[in-house]
């Protein structure tokens, strides 16, 4: 009996249009484009300004253009996993309002949640929905409306975060190429350096929860910092060490773009340079679980039939790990 690979056909992202630069964050705090762009190395992020429109909506638009630029006709989707950590209710699933809203009626549906890593985890499992034979199209989507959930009066964490949604369709193939090899990790040691404190069904939302402003972000950088340059470096590693791949068989790191120093120093511990490192924090800043695919979806026309890619990631938990992924098509004009 033959192999069954899980491979990617198809990318598909979205941005919102509107901006929000250092300059605009200099006169919400006591902040600077020096300190933010070297500390951080942000220097512009994109918002979904409208209150009403949330992950569902950023999702439905990364759908549709994989859709639109595949030709593929929703209906032939088996399954739709999306990986959110700011999704649009707490129930129902943000991955049904997308389903629905594309068109994709015949898909199972699910929400997969684990922090920033979410997309790498939600890649694997979609994988395994592939390699088992019984489906044959499986979108992966990552969705997030971060500025929900950014305090505008912090300066240690409102200069970081972005909005954006990416995509990508799993297919069958019988060829070496695909999702080769996938390495997770949890230590909750982090529970409480990266961590939305209210909302839950631990400290549900009251007005003295409001009133502390517990429904933001809290994030104690420097720990965050430490662990995550420690955790993706050692899965790469590792990752690498199993599958043969020396330094020079990696043809890009794609790495979780939450600070420029994190992908400057796991980059430096793979012995790759800077040049095979997808990097688009600068315009892009920290979306959470949408980083990887959409430095996917705006490096696809780079990457090529063969490529060995190492995804790797970290967030809140702690949870991290690294993808092995051999690129399935040449570029698409
Ligand atoms: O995506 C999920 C995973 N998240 C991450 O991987 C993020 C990891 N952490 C980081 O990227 C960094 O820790 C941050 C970018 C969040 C912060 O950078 P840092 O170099 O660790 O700064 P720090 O928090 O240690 O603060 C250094 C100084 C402090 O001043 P003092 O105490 O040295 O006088 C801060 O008050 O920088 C100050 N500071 C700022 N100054 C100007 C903090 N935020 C700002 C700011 N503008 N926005």
């Amino acid at each position: 009996m033959s192999i069954i690979n899980a491979a990617i056909t198809a990318v598909g992202g979205y941005l919102p249009e509107d901006k929000l630069t250092n300059a605009d964050l200099e006169k919400l705090v006591d902040t600077n484009d020096e300190w933010i762009t070297t500390r951080v190395g942000i220097k512009e992020r994109r918002v979904l300004k409208d209150p009403t429109k949330g992950a569902a909506y950023l999702g439905v638009q990364a759908v549709q253009d994989l859709l639109s630029r595949s030709g593929i006709d929703p209906k032939t989707i088996d399954g739709l996993i999306l990986t959110t950590n700011t999704g649009d209710h707490t129930f129902p699933t943000t991955a049904s309002i997308v389903a629905h809203d594309t068109g994709c009626v015949n898909a199972f549906t699910f929400d997969l949640v684990s922090a920033c890593p979410g997309f790498i985890y939600a890649l694997e499992t979609g994988a395994n929905y592939i390699r088992s034979g019984r489906y044959k199209r499986v979108l992966v989507v990552a969705a997030e409306k971060m500025t929900a959930f950014v305090d505008y009066t912090d300066r240690a964490t409102c200069p970081l975060f972005g909005d954006g949604a990416g995509c990508v369709l799993l297919e069958p193939t019988e060829e070496a190429c695909g999702v080769m090899d996938a390495s997770f990790h949890t230590d909750g040691i982090g529970r409480n350096n990266l961590i939305l404190r209210a909302g839950g069904s631990v400290n549900p939302a009251s007005h003295e929860t409001v009133e502390a402003r517990q429904h933001y972000i809290y994030q104690e950088g420097a720990a965050v910092f430490k662990h995550a340059v420690k955790g993706m470096s050692s899965s790469c590693r590792a990752i690498m060490e199993r599958n043969g791949l020396a330094d020079a068989d990696v043809a890009w790191v794609v790495p979780h773009q939450a600070n420029l120093r994190i992908i400057d120093a796991v980059a430096r511990e793979m012995k790759v340079p800077m040049e095979r490192v997808m990097v688009n924090i600068e315009y892009r800043g920290n979306t959470s679980s949408a980083t990887i695919p959409l430095c996917l979806w705006e490096f696809e026309k780079k990457l090529h039939k063969g490529d060995n890619l190492i995804l790797t990631s970290f967030g809140a938990g702690f949870t991290w790990g690294a993808v092995y992924v051999k690129w399935a098509y040449e570029p698409k004009h």
